[in-house]
């Protein structure tokens, strides 16, 4: 039976699945859930198999929260034999159509990390086999599909495919990123990756760039200020916890003691609000919307805590609070969130306003 795969955070495959059955309904696609509890996969089984192709290449996989890839399914669950594992998979895949690249991925579990140098040693003969079979065309097309091998153990693999411009660009949607000694706290990556999963690179010089000022509400002890500091911002870090010396020594930290939620800037010239509170969603999701609608920052990158239960409906119900706001004023807004891979019972939002201010004096 056809499906699509995803692949997110293990122990959120409940939230993950209800969210591709819920906006797969959207687009009239239905089908029903497998779930491998802990294993970070989600079968979503297609009621109606031909319909799979155009939903992966039509709802946008950064629409999804908790689904960090996903793939539709070519074949069912493979039996690999002992011996000649290439040959059989090459067998089952055929050569009819042509994929740009080939993803070796595993479940994110400690079992799937076992199987990771078995995938890296059966790469290397696989491609040279799927290149002779003109299935694997040459590096570097980025319009092309995705050859997804899902190793389940070493016997046993799942192929899928989809599509570049619609999937992560990165093994099982994990970009590895380097933690900087400098940093104070781990947390750090979060903003990493934050900014790179949702600032497009070449938008970096002017959206992302050193000289602008950001205020970092809960910053203590500094690892999202670090990652201000290092693109050459200056910030004002708003914790009654102590921030790390090492940032204060740059010059380019002014540090407030005092409660995130009573802070207003005196200048208008705030781009950046980045906000790692931990606080309760509900209050932080309306600070950012009052922040954006009042023109104290141009774009925010904030966290909203996840509760114990109804993760999903939570997170849900935070975000229409917001859209409901900027609607309320009748603005133009760009809203996207994600369960990012450094995240844990977090999710991280991106926000901006495309257009003017309101005017709260009408
Ligand atoms: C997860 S830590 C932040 C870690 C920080 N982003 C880093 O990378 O080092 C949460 C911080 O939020 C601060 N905090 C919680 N509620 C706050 C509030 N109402 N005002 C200011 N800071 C607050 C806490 O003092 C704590 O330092």
């Amino acid at each position: 039976m056809t499906a699509i795969v995803l692949y997110c955070r293990p122990g959120f495959e409940k939230e993950c699945g209800a969210e591709i059955q819920e906006k797969a309904s959207w687009n009239e696609v239905y089908g029903y859930l497998e779930l491998k509890k802990n294993q970070g996969i989600v079968y979503f089984h297609l009621n109606n198999a031909d319909e799979g192709d155009a939903l992966i290449k039509k709802m946008p996989l950064n629409r999804l929260i908790f689904a960090r890839q996903w793939f539709l399914t070519l074949t069912e669950k493979i039996e690999l034999p002992d011996y000649n594992r290439v040959e059989a998979i090459i067998e089952v895949l055929g050569n009819e159509w042509q994929y740009a690249e080939l993803r070796m991925e595993t479940a994110d579990t400690n079992d799937g990390k076992s199987l990771s140098k078995f995938c890296r040693k059966l790469a290397v003969p696989l491609r040279q086999a799927l290149r002779k079979s003109k299935s694997l065309t040459e590096k570097g097309d980025n319009e092309g599909a995705i050859l997804h091998a899902l190793f389940l153990s070493g016997q046993e693999v799942i192929l899928g495919y989809s599509v570049a411009h619609n999937s992560s660009p990165h093994v099982m949607g994990i970009p590895r990123l380097k933690f900087p000694n400098k940093s104070p706290s781990r947390s750090t990556l979060k903003l990493d990756e934050a900014f790179l999963y949702f600032i497009p690179r070449d938008e970096w010089d002017t959206r992302l760039t050193s000289g602008m000022n950001a205020v970092d509400l809960g910053a203590a002890p500094g690892g999202w200020t670090y990652q201000l500091v290092r693109r050459g911002m200056m910030v004002t870090a708003i914790d009654n916890g102590a921030m790390a010396e090492s940032l204060m020594e740059t010059g380019q930290v002014k540090h407030k003691m005092m409660d995130g939620f009573k802070y207003i800037p005196m200048k208008q010239n705030v781009y950046w609000l980045v906000c790692d509170m931990i606080e309760k969603p509900q209050r932080v999701a309306k600070l950012m919307a009052e922040w954006l609608l009042h023109g104290y920052c141009k774009e925010a990158i904030f966290n909203l805590k996840l509760p114990m239960k109804g993760r999903y409906q939570q997170v849900n119900n935070d975000l229409q609070a917001m859209k409901d706001a900027f609607s309320q004023y009748k603005v133009k807004y760009e809203l996207f969130a994600k369960h990012l891979y450094y995240d844990r019972e977090e999710i991280t939002v991106h926000a901006r306003l495309l257009s003017p201010l309101p005017d709260f004096d009408k």
